[in-house]
């Protein structure tokens, strides 16, 4: 006899463990199943996702220890503090990452227990209709659940032709671990995982160069932010050539040769040690039998859904990296969060003009809403206010001044239409930002709220106050 379940999750990253979690206050019974081949010490794979295993969480470890290297090597000695040239030891830097990596993906397993949700490792996949519901297989396991919330995620899109070993050719796996520091690092894509691996690579002594397709160096930000961003990567030495056309890929036994040809046509070849190729990410639908139950794809496909995550079948929904928009954890939780309310009769909601997005480069770069590119396209009239760091006490005593803060709002309503940060502490204080434009406040309202002194956030503050020209320290 088939398992009986309420709601049955696919995939235990961001999006499934959450959607599981909320389902379960809910008070349904649920179950998660999970198939990536990331085992944990009982030979079962680990929950979490992309996010805990191999994406934001380990980036973000190696960001920090690489960050600490690169201040004991070039920032301790000019605040007085004076210790030889550091070494970095890769083995423990890693061992510390997977340490993190251990600790939060055992977590998931402890609130799976707390909630009384039951954790099925195993690949889940569709049979077919099952009275008011849908039975599924999961491993060689029959299930049967009245909903189903597809939260397969996604993977890393290769380059056609070019074998990702997970050595010398990375994708995000491999490139978390590299066990040694290349000497010459060649990335293609000038994205975030680019951006992110690259400043790692480049803070531990590597020379890495990075290859960009699109002519434009982070189009998706605003450009006011990229050329700053631009300025200061290429400062810290980081090579981003952009507008390049990726031709032949050799990969030798202990080197990568890249053909290529530059902005102005004229053809190139980058040698390298390593290659990390972070050119996006694919939906992953594979195995889910999809087609036989007739769940719809879009053309790059992903599962089809509409604003609240409802599939074309009844009782399935799809969130996260599966599905359109932003490919990022807390839009997969937040969608998570939805789906199991709506299924619980409530209401839910995800704006998803408001997803926050940051990249962790030093100095940090978050924003939420529109770019000022995307106000001039629309034809909406807006005034801002941009005030840098430099201005700010408590960014000058941490050794942080580089970056500013824009912020951009209605010229006649004043209400808040994006917030653009580069600078330290960018990703907590796009947070302010956020709650902002969901309350849909004016400037004028944030340049009333009392900032503590001295804090970044004062930075925010004075953008604010700059939108009515009115900055105090600037
Ligand atoms: P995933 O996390 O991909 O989880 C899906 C899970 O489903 C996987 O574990 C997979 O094994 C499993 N699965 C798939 N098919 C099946 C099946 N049929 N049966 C059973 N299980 C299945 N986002 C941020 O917000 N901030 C960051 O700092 C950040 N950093 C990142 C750094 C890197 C290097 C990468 C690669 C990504 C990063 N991301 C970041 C993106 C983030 O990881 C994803 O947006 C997030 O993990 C998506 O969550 P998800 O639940 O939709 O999918
Ligand atoms: P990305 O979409 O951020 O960047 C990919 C880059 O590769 C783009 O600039 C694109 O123009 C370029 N590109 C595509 N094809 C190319 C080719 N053939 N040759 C050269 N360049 C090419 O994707 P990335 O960096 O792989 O990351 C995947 C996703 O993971 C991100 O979009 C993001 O959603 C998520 N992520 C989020 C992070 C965060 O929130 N801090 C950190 C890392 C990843």
């Amino acid at each position: 006899m088939a398992q009986q379940l309420d709601i049955l999750v696919i995939g235990g990253g961001p999006g499934g463990y959450v959607a599981a979690i909320r389902a379960a206050q809910l008070g349904f019974k649920v179950a998660c199943c999970e198939s990536n081949p990331y085992a944990d010490p009982k030979g079962e794979p680990r929950l979490g996702g992309t996010c805990l295993n191999v994406g934001c969480i380990p980036s973000k470890a190696l960001l920090h220890t690489s960050h600490l290297f690169e201040e004991a090597g070039h920032a301790f000695a000019s605040q007085g503090i004076v210790v030889g040239a550091p070494k970095i030891d890769v083995a423990r830097m890693l061992a510390r990452k997977n340490g993190i990596v251990d600790q939060l993906t055992g977590g998931i397993k402890g609130l799976f227990k707390k909630n009384k949700i039951t954790f099925l490792p195993g690949h889940g996949a569709f049979i077919a209709k099952a009275g008011e519901g849908w039975k599924l297989k999961v491993g060689a396991e029959d299930v049967e659940a009245k909903q189903v919330v597809v939260a397969t995620g996604s993977k890393a899109r290769h380059l056609p032709g070019v074998t990702v070993d997970n050595k010398l050719v990375c994708d995000n796996v491999g490139a978390l671990d590299i066990d040694a520091v290349p000497k010459r690092l060649a990335i293609i894509g000038a994205g975030v995982i680019g951006l992110e691996m690259g400043s790692v690579w480049r803070r531990l002594g590597s020379e890495v160069v990075v290859l960009e397709a699109a002519p434009d160096f982070l189009p998706m930000a605003d450009a006011d932010v990229a050329r700053e961003a631009a300025k200061i990567l290429a400062k810290q030495g980081l090579a981003i050539h952009t507008g390049v056309k990726i031709g032949e890929v050799k990969v030798g036994k202990k080197n990568v040769a890249i053909a290529y040809t530059d902005k102005d046509g004229k053809a190139a070849q980058l040698d390298a040690d390593r290659l990390i190729v972070s050119i996006g990410r694919i939906p992953n639908v594979e195995g889910l039998n999809a087609g036989a139950v007739g769940l719809k794809l879009t053309e790059r496909g992903q599962i089809e859904v509409d604003d609240h995550c409802r599939t074309n079948l009844p009782g399935v929904w799809a969130i996260g990296d599966v599905v359109r928009g932003p490919m990022l954890a807390h839009k997969a939780m937040e969608e998570g969060v939805m789906v199991a309310e709506i299924i619980a009769g409530q209401a839910g909601h995800v704006d998803l003009d408001l997803v926050p997005s940051v990249i962790y480069t030093t100095p940090e770069i978050a924003w939420v809403g529109k770019t000022e590119q995307q106000l001039k396209a629309a034809g909406v009239a807006y005034k801002a206010g941009k005030i840098p760091f430099l201005a700010n006490g408590r960014a000058l005593g941490v050794g942080a001044p580089e970056g500013f803060v824009k912020m951009l709002a209605d010229e006649k309503t004043d209400r808040i239409l994006g917030v653009h940060i580069i600078g330290a502490g960018a990703s907590d204080l796009v947070a302010e930002a956020t709650v902002a434009i969901e309350f849909s406040a004016a400037s004028e309202d944030l340049a009333r709220i009392c900032h503590a002194h001295p804090t970044l956030s004062e930075v925010v503050h004075e953008a604010a106050l700059a939108c009515d020209k009115r900055a105090l320290h600037f």
